[in-house]
């Protein structure tokens, strides 16, 4: 087996990483200082007021040490005993060979730092510790996807009222049906926060619906659907339970959900499972508490007066299997720990992979959504893009977990090409008017749909 290669890191100039560091990370972190701010000034509690100057002070020197390209420090004594999870984080500062710089470490370490460091930030005043420095900015987003939330309320509806009738449905038309629904919620990973920190109204909606979604069937680039369709269907009905590791709040979630619906009323899962994150990540991902906050947001008649009917349908059809225990949503610590998924496995104790590697176990799937995830399972490293993703994805190749990843690529990291077709797409981004071809990766336009069965062999 060839060597595994380096990981992506911030001063590379043909990495999006670059400009992450210099250009995406000091707009996020300025917008969430803005909304400590705003918080502040909504209340008039003054202890509150106290610990969110100093919060903003954190923030202030964080951006500075960012700029300046400072090294990254570990975790304090004091800050790994209010959240023992940081601890992953100095575990593996003690393993680098090199101490890391906001401008130069190793871009997936770095980048997960920033958002630990921006959380223990907040947690370590306690009149903010349920503070969500991003959740406005998720909620604001949902609301401006109605165009798209209402398309999909229509068709769920439809659907679903189709699916409760006709019995039984051949097996043809409902592996249509889930690739349909696979497409939606993989094309949901488009509009995610961190990417579109700049984008208006219209760009969020240009990459929302059915129309956008037919355009881009072209782009993905690894396609494993077939395989993941034949093991959903080699599993007995009542053993069939399908785990998301979710990614993104707002519109994104609205899709996993949709898939989810479809899942269920179609009787093609017994239950369905949501990964969700302990904390505020990567801006826009989702956190148990934002399912609360999507219900009350898809009751909001000033937000979306219009199609009542199928938003409440659709709302009161994700509270029923909710009652039943159908569908369900859990947290880890591990999601959001230094570690890579690599790290999903039966010795790693300390941070949770241990207990989730087990969970998987009984998973029929386990779909990971998105970029972060997707960046996970790979390592972040400079694979060769026609490496197949069993070859990527380390020990989970024979982990006995079912993977199927969706992810519209937003990162330079991507494997399962064919040979040929990275020069063409770096040949054709070029064609575009882009300086650096080779950025095509990480402009969101593309998507894989990548399968492992968990059972790979060499023979
Ligand atoms: O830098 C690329 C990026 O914005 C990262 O922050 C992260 O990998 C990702 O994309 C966020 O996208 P997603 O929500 O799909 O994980
Ligand atoms: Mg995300």
């Amino acid at each position: 087996m060839a060597a595994i290669p380096d990981v992506y890191r911030l001063n590379d100039p043909k990495s999006f990483a670059y400009s992450t560091a210099r250009s995406r990370w000091p707009k996020i972190i300025v917008q969430s200082k803005q909304d400590v701010l705003a918080h502040l000034k909504d209340s008039d509690d003054p202890q509150l007021a106290k610990q969110g100057e100093i919060i903003v002070k954190g923030i202030e020197l964080l951006l500075q040490e960012l700029k300046e390209g400072a090294s990254i420090r570990s975790f304090t004594d004091s800050e790994v005993a209010l959240i023992p999870s940081l601890q992953s984080y100095n575990d593996v500062l003690l393993t680098l060979k090199e101490k890391p710089t906001w401008l130069s470490g190793p871009w997936l370490f770095t980048e997960c730092y920033l958002y630990r460091l921006l959380d223990i930030i907040v947690k370590s005043q306690s009149k903010w510790v349920n503070f969500d420095i991003f959740e406005n900015l998720k909620r604001e987003t949902f609301k401006s996807s109605k165009l798209g939330i209402i398309e999909l309320a229509i068709r769920y509806k439809k659907l679903s009222k189709e699916l409760k009738v006709s019995t039984p449905i051949e097996s043809e038309k409902l592996s249509i049906l889930f690739e349909e629904f696979i497409d939606i919620s993989l094309w949901g990973n488009a509009t995610d926060l961190s990417l579109l920190a700049n984008a208006t109204l219209e760009d969020i909606q240009s990459r929302q619906g059915k129309e956008a979604r037919e355009k881009s069937a072209k782009n993905i680039i690894d396609n494993d659907l077939p395989e993941a369709w034949s093991r959903l269907l080699s599993v007995p009905f009542e053993e069939r339970r399908i785990d998301f590791v979710l990614d993104n709040a707002g519109f994104e979630f609205y899709t996993d959900l949709v898939l989810s619906l479809f899942l269920l009323d179609a009787k093609l899962v017994k239950n369905v499972v949501f990964h969700c994150k302990t904390r505020p990540w990567m801006v826009s991902d989702t956190m148990v508490k934002d399912y609360k906050l999507f219900l009350e947001d898809m009751r909001n008649t000033d937000w979306f007066p219009d199609h009542r009917n199928e938003l409440d349908y659709f709302v009161d059809s994700i509270e029923h299997y909710h009652n039943t225990k159908q569908f369900q949503l859990v947290d880890s610590e591990f999601w959001t720990s230094a570690l890579d998924y690599w790290n999903l496995k039966p010795s790693e104790t300390k941070y949770g992979g241990a207990e989730l590697y087990k969970y998987f176990q009984d998973s029929t799937l386990v779909i990971v959504k998105g970029d972060l995830n997707y960046r996970k399972l790979t390592g972040d490293r400079q694979w060769p893009k026609t490496t197949p993703f069993v070859d990527a994805i380390d020990q989970l190749a024979t982990s006995n977990i079912h993977i199927l990843a969706l992810r519209t690529c937003k990162a330079d990291v991507c494997v399962g090409l064919p040979d040929g077709l990275e020069e063409k797409l770096i040949e054709n981004w070029k064609n575009q008017g882009n300086e650096v071809g080779e950025l095509w990766c990480s402009s969101g336009k593309w998507a894989v749909i990548s399968y492992s069965s968990g059972h790979f062999t060499t023979n």
